[in-house]
C-alpha cells in the first residue's frame, strides 16, 4: 500500500493568467516517486518537505489554457522520470525541443557526488525545454550553452542561475509554476509560493554560491587572502556538523591540509567520539566513523569524489 499524500491532488488553486497568455512557463512539478517513503522522497513526513501529484493530476493541469498560442516552456524532470516528463510536456500542449542540464559542483568545480541513484549516482538535472506554436529563442540564447553549473543548495531547490538564463533567452510575460518564492518580473503560483523561507532543515554546506575552493597540487600553497577566506569557509561548515573527511571529499584537498586550515581559523577541533551534527538527509550519506583526526597526518589521502 502506498503513502497518502500529505495533501489531496484536488486541493489545487486556479492557475493564474494574463491577458494574451504566458509567453514562457517554467514548472518544477512535485513529482511523485515510487518510492515515497526513502529519505530522499518528497514526502518523508520527518524531514517535512512538501507533498507530492501523481501523473495525471500533474498532466490535467489547465497549463495549456494560461499559455500564449506561442510559448516556451521550461520543464524540471528528474531523470528517472523522464518519460512522465514528455508526456506532461505533449499533455500541456508543448512539443519537445530540447533541454539544459544542470550539473551540481562541489566547491572545487567536480561533480557533486552526494546524489542519488539505484543504478547510477546522479549528479546533474534535466529542464526539458518545449515550444508551443512557433517561438525561436532570443538573441541572447544563440550563445547560452545548455548547461548551468553550480552548488546545490537545500533538498529540491533549484539554481538561481535559471531565472538570468529564461528571462535573457525567452519572452515574458514570464510564469512560475510550482514555485517556492515570489521573483520580480515574474507571475508565481505554487502552495509555497508566498513562503519567506523553503521548507525543512537547511544545511549551511548546502548553501550554494560559487565553487570557491581553488584547485591545489597536493603541495602548492594557497594565497595568503584566499587561505584565510577559505579557512573560515571550511570552520563554517566543519561547526555546522560537517566532518574533516567531508570536507576533503568536497572541496578535493587532503585531510591534511583541511585540518591545517581548520587550525588557522582557530576551529575547535571535536575529539573523538563527539555527537555530530548529522549531515543532511539529501542523499548524502556520511557513515559515522572515527573522525579523521585519530589518522596519522599527512598520511590519509581525500577519497577519490
Ligand atoms: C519540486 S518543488 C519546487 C521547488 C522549487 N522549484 C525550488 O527551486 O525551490 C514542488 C513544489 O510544488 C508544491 N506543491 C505540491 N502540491 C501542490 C499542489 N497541489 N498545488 C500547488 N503546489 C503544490 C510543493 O509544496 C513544492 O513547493
Amino acid at each position: 500500500m502506498s503513502a497518502p499524500a500529505l495533501r489531496a491532488n484536488d486541493l489545487i488553486s486556479p492557475l493564474p493568467t494574463v491577458d494574451g497568455g504566458f509567453k514562457t512557463i517554467l514548472a518544477d512539478p512535485p513529482w511523485r516517486f515510487a518510492n515515497r517513503t526513502g529519505k530522499v522522497a518528497p514526502e518523508h513526513r520527518r524531514l517535512d518537505r512538501y507533498s507530492t501529484m501523481d501523473l495525471e493530476a500533474i498532466k490535467a493541469l489547465e497549463v495549456e489554457q494560461v499559455a500564449a498560442k506561442n510559448a516556451h516552456l521550461y520543464l524540471w524532470v528528474p531523470n528517472a522520470l523522464l518519460p512522465d516528463g514528455l508526456a506532461v510536456m505533449e499533455a500541456w500542449g508543448f512539443r519537445y525541443i530540447s533541454n539544459l542540464v544542470w550539473a551540481k559542483r562541489r566547491k572545487d568545480g567536480g561533480p557533486d557526488g552526494r546524489g542519488v541513484g539505484f543504478y547510477f549516482r546522479n549528479t546533474t538535472e534535466l529542464i526539458l525545454f518545449g515550444v508551443r506554436g512557433s517561438m525561436r529563442t532570443l538573441q541572447p540564447a544563440r550563445s547560452q550553452v545548455n548547461i548551468i553549473e553550480t552548488r546545490k543548495r537545500e533538498h529540491s531547490r533549484k539554481p538561481d542561475e535559471q531565472y538570468d538564463l529564461i528571462e535573457a533567452c525567452s519572452p515574458g510575460p514570464h510564469l512560475e509554476l510550482f514555485a517556492r518564492h515570489a521573483r520580480e518580473g515574474w507571475t508565481v503560483w505554487g502552495d509555497e509560493s508566498t513562503e519567506a523561507e523553503v521548507r525543512g532543515r537547511v544545511h549551511r554546506g548546502y548553501a550554494g554560491g560559487p565553487i570557491l575552493a581553488p584547485v591545489m597540487e597536493p603541495h602548492a600553497r594557497l594565497a595568503k587572502g584566499t587561505e584565510v577566506r577559505l579557512a573560515k569557509d571550511l570552520r563554517d561548515l566543519y561547526e555546522a556538523g560537517g566532518t574533516i573527511r567531508g570536507l576533503a571529499k568536497e572541496t578535493g584537498y587532503s585531510i591534511g591540509r583541511v585540518r591545517r586550515l581548520l587550525e588557522l581559523a582557530g576551529t575547535q577541533i571535536r575529539s573523538r567520539g563527539a555527537l555530530k551534527i548529522p549531515p543532511p538527509e539529501t542523499g548524502w550519506s556520511e557513515p559515522p566513523r572515527p573522525t579523521p583526526q585519530e589518522q596519522p597526518r599527512g598520511t590519509v589521502r581525500s577519497p577519490a569524489p
